[in-house]
């Protein structure tokens, strides 16, 4: 069977329509939601830790659907601005129609490909994209990432959190580890729910290997800077990387 297009990438929100089902998802914490705000929380606290003025913290949010995710995570934060991008209107409907991201809320309707090309250089101190980017096959992540250097403030931060397959593991082999933990985890969902999900994974859903997602950002650091060990957070499925500007 020939690899789905990512092209499809209109359709690929479609799973998300349902924001009951995701909201499910996210409440049940299978896809480790409440261990990724934390992640969030300690980033967004340490930039603005090292802030000699009064903390302020810019935060784009890429692919941010209700802002539920950024929401809790940067619920202690000072954030002067907020900008989330998604292609889902009903999601940044919901989104706008809720407190608890500052009082600087803006959203963008469109592809975050697209849409980031349009923003201010260094305008931004925190850029955060959660399972959003495995949207995207390898050659668009390459460029997205280059244009999120692009917006990152000196000593900004990129994190990027999002499922990750294993060394040497393939798309497939990852597909097939994650339909049989959603089969045998996501119990209380309905199957027919569970098979919705899984289809949506098979056809829209580009993981990389941890190694790639973390060499492909250093690749291009303009002084050469290596991240070092960026990972806050690992499992078998779902990864958080510290990614510094620079
Ligand atoms: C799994 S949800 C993640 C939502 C939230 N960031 C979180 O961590 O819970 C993926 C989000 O990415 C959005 N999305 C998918 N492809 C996109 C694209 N090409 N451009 C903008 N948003 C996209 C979907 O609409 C959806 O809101």
């Amino acid at each position: 069977m020939p690899e789905p297009q990512s092209f499809e990438i209109f359709q690929s929100v479609e799973i998300f329509h349902s924001w009951d089902l995701y909201d499910n998802i996210v409440r049940n914490n299978w896809m480790m939601h409440r261990q990724m705000a934390s992640v969030i929380q300690k980033v967004a606290l340490e930039i603005t830790g090292t802030q000699s003025t009064t903390p302020k913290l810019r935060v784009l949010d890429l692919g941010c659907g209700d802002g539920a995710m950024a929401r809790n995570g940067l619920k202690d934060c000072p954030v002067e601005k907020y900008v989330g991008v998604d292609l889902s209107q009903e999601a940044l409907r919901n989104l706008a129609a809720c407190q608890g991201l500052g009082s600087n809320v803006q959203v963008l309707h469109g592809d975050i490909a697209t849409s980031i090309e349009e923003l201010p250089i260094e305008a931004f101190d925190l850029v955060l994209a959660s399972y959003s980017l495995h949207h995207f096959e390898s050659a668009q992540k390459k460029s997205i990432l280059n244009q999120i250097r692009r917006l990152l403030s000196p000593n900004g931060v990129f994190l990027w959190i999002d499922i990750a397959r294993l060394d040497r593991e393939d798309r497939s082999g990852f597909i097939a580890r994650i339909e049989q933990d959603i089969q045998s985890r996501w119990i209380p969902m309905p199957s027919e729910h569970r098979h919705d999900a899984i289809e949506h994974i098979r056809n829209y859903d580009f993981p990389e290997q941890e190694s790639w997602m973390i060499d492909t950002w250093d690749s291009n650091s303009r002084n050469h800077r290596s991240s070092g060990n960026p990972i806050e957070y690992r499992d078998a499925f779902y990864i958080a990387l510290r990614l510094a500007a620079g």
